[in-house]
């Protein structure tokens, strides 16, 4: 393969195009999964029995009353399961339970000629329920000793000697919310047997391979029975890597049991109340700083919420642990991860994949410890960044740590930050019930899957006679913009106008044995891919354009007469990764994606009601694919990490009765989502330049989940606001998500602090 990160001259690729679909989601046309019901004649829909218990065991199941109710075709129950009766690949989630694991959990399904005749089915059901008792906190979790999967630890040096030669020490814990996905479609699955005896499902799916794997285990055939085309999604973050294979198993279940096809779609209730969320985290810790402020150990304990089963909860923990660094260099540390057992929904993938949750255990550490050290939070972050040579807790050397301190410095620029310090100080002096605070906080996220296999892509181009060209890749589209970077990259590698190229859905008999479109690498990993398939039937062409001057579509054309192959298959699998998940040491990350942020928020005093007034980034994406997109990304991952942090409170019944683990939030009426009015009022994203990346597809970076992490910012501008209210060098607690509520009573706690002159971290130590 010739140099991959090479960007030839007037290349489509680096152009500001807007997103391959934008005018078909702007007017509605865009097509997804659940759109193409309409067009399937005879189709069944399926509906949940859902458990109205967090913990039962299901002691009987009468399917026979729903029968009777009109348009009622069939009952799914684990005895019409031919093959595995497992929705997961980890072998803990069976599709139909004999024991319910959470409030909502589906125990069968009903499936009619009409929505309305499966709901009015489902409630026909009868099932007897004998209730157990349920861990729901993390903390409930960590008392009862009740924990799932391996129990990593991260560690260099002698954590205890650092923190003994430390001249400060301090301990506490760090609590960070889970999140719900609230993609706009919901799970959604369409399945039928075709005519050729093949299972054919519609999945809105990240992993279409996965969902294959799934089908055929719970349908008792060989992948090559299945095939699974993930058209694009209406959003997925993460919610649909894991989540949509028993949908699809269900879908796919009913189609060979009917011999119709059948529809899956979650109501939004359902989604919300039966799919996976951000994983919560409870995290003890000790750290010692020098006299300083520089970092020196770190000692910490993660217990992440797993809900019942697996699923995902191992990556995200591995990825949680090789964060917690962020972009600071710590000589001696101690990371120990551990995933608590809950009756919940099974926590699984959101963008960012557990290093969000990492991030934010140094990131709130910084911002508690630096009033009781005296420094600055920006000058003592900005004193800890790691530097050339230095390597992360886990091993890996970190390439490029000078583009930390530039983005840094330009975000500084940028954004006017010395001078608005100054204003801020003079506008908090004269307002007394509001303040601002501004807060600047950096990004340094890891690129690669840690589980290495993944680390591989495929591609199919076809160029036909008329000189038009199809591309498959097994990337999926979720509105990121994937599409859209594998056409210019299509594009620039043939040398053809973008017009000339057309994209087909994700298919599994396109292209098979694909990774999850996750973890951001779906342009690095699939383009790649694309870019080796086109490098071929460009070279082959080359040959005869050597010899003869002509324009595409006649060199097309007397390559085909000439019989000259005009489609090729493509490969690439990223070389140069290392990783032992038993000593959880290696070099996992092929590299680092920079940014940093600066965001400044006002405060409400009476209310802790807060705006966002400004944010400037400036982030690393190498030389960009598509700056659009990207920009389209950071913007997007920004708010979307503020309602995490900010906005967004998961809550479930924590009452002793029947209702005990149901979600309460469980609509956007509950679940307070970021809108246009809480977007910055001032957004200056920028893209930082001559960014090139070496061994990356045409120099560019994986942009789609590190964003999300600047707005930790956002945050640490809340903190500072709040600290405003108290007195001069207070410590601010502030739990998560920092909701106008929750602000509101760290505004207290900081005003009955300069009264009583308290200043010290509350919390316990490390357990
Ligand atoms: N952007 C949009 N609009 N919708 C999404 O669902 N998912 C995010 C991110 N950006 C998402 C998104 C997540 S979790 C990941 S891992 C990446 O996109 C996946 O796509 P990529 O690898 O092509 O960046
Ligand atoms: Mo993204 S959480 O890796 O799908």
């Amino acid at each position: 393969m010739s140099d991959l990160s090479r960007r030839p001259p007037d290349a489509a690729v680096g152009i500001e195009m807007p997103h391959e679909s934008a005018a078909l989601h702007v007017t509605g046309a865009a097509m997804y999964t659940d759109d193409l019901v309409v067009r399937t004649r005879d189709c069944l829909h399926a509906h949940p029995v859902q458990a109205p218990h967090a913990h039962a065991r299901v002691t009987a199941l009468r399917a026979a009353p729903a029968l009777d109710v009109p348009g009622v075709v069939h009952v799914l129950t684990a005895a019409d399961v031919p093959g595995r009766n497992d929705a997961g690949v980890r072998d803990d989630e069976p599709l139909f339970p004999t024991e319910v694991m959470f409030h909502g959990h589906a125990v069968c399904w009903v499936l009619a000629e009409s929505p309305e005749a499966a709901r009015l089915g489902a409630a026909a059901v009868e099932v007897d329920y004998e209730p157990l008792p349920a861990v729901l906190r993390v903390t409930e979790a960590i008392a009862a000793e009740s924990f799932q999967g391996a129990r990593p630890t991260v560690e260099r040096g002698d954590v205890e000697r650092g923190l003994a030669s430390s001249a400060h020490v301090f301990s506490g814990v760090t609590e960070t919310a889970g999140q719900e996905h609230f993609y706009l479609e919901t799970q959604c699955s369409l399945a039928h047997v075709d005519e050729a005896g093949q299972v054919f499902v519609q999945s809105s799916t990240q992993h279409p391979t996965e969902t294959q794997e799934v089908v055929a285990h719970v349908l008792g055939l060989r992948d090559h029975h299945v095939t699974v085309q993930s058209l694009r999604m209406g959003g997925a973050f993460g919610g649909k890597e894991m989540q949509p294979h028993g949908y699809a198993a269900i879908a796919a279940l009913g189609a060979v049991v009917t011999g119709r096809p059948v529809r899956v779609r979650l109501t939004r209730t359902q989604d919300l109340t039966m799919t996976g969320k951000r994983h919560g985290f409870h995290t003890a810790w000790r750290v010692g700083f020098d006299t300083d402020g520089r970092l020196r150990a770190l000692d910490a304990t993660l217990t992440s919420d797993g809900g019942w089963s697996l699923d995902l909860s191992e990556p995200v923990l591995a990825r949680a642990l090789c964060h917690v660094d962020n972009a600071y260099w710590i000589p001696d540390v101690r990371l120990h991860g551990r995933i608590a057992r809950t009756h919940k929904a099974s926590s699984t993938a959101f963008r960012g994949f557990g290093g969000p949750q990492g991030m934010m255990v140094i990131e709130d550490i910084l911002g508690r410890c630096a009033p009781l050290l005296g420094v600055d939070p920006t000058e003592l972050r900005r004193r800890n960044f790691y530097t050339e040579g230095q390597a992360t807790p886990y091993g890996q050397v970190v390439r490029h740590p000078e583009r930390l301190g530039l983005v840094w410095d330009q975000v500084l620029a940028n954004g006017r930050v010395a001078e608005r310090r100054a204003e801020i100080t003079a506008f908090n002096a004269a307002h007394p019930h509001a303040k601002r605070g501004l807060a600047v906080t950096p990004v340094k996220f890891g690129i690669a899957f840690n589980f290495k296999a993944f680390n591989q892509a495929g591609a199919l181009v076809h160029v036909y006679k008329d000189g038009s060209v199809l591309i498959n890749h097994g990337g999926t589209e979720m509105g990121q913009g994937l599409h859209t970077k594998m056409l210019q990259a299509a594009a620039t590698t043939l040398g053809v106008p973008l017009a000339r190229v057309r994209l087909a859905p994700t298919r599994t008999d396109k292209v098979p044995n694909t990774s999850a479109t996750a973890a951001s690498s779906g342009a690095d990993l699939n383009g790649a891919a694309v870019k080796h398939a086109c490098e071929q039937i460009r070279a082959r062409l080359d040959e005869l354009a050597a010899r003869r001057e002509l324009g595409w579509e006649d060199l097309v054309r007397e390559a085909y007469l000439g019989r000259v192959q005009l489609w090729a298959a493509g490969f690439y699998r990223t070389e140069g990764l290392e990783w032992d998940p038993a000593r959880m040491q290696g070099h996992p990350f092929k590299y680092f994606a920079y940014g940093a942020a600066a965001a400044e928020v006002e405060v409400d005093g009476f209310t802790g009601a807060y705006r966002t007034r400004r944010v400037d980034i400036v982030h690393d994406v190498g030389d960009s694919l598509s700056p659009l997109v990207d920009l389209g990304q950071i913007e997007g991952g920004f708010v979307q990490g503020a309602g995490w942090l900010t906005l967004e409170d998961l809550r479930w019944d924590e009452s002793d009765g029947p209702a005990r683990g149901r979600l309460a939030t469980q609509a956007a009426s509950t679940y307070k989502l970021p809108s246009l009015g809480e977007l910055p009022e001032a957004f200056h994203v920028s893209l930082l330049r001559g960014a090139h990346e070496d061994g990356v597809v045409y120099g560019s970076k994986a942009v789609g989940e590190p964003p999300l992490m600047l707005a930790l910012s956002v945050r640490e501008a809340i903190r500072a606001a709040v600290a405003a209210f108290g007195h001069e060098g207070g410590v601010v607690e502030l739990p998560s998500p920092a909701t106008p509520e929750a602000v509101f009573w760290a505004i207290e706690r900081a005003r009955l602090g300069s009264a009583t002159g308290q200043a010290v971290p509350a919390g316990t130590g490390v357990d």
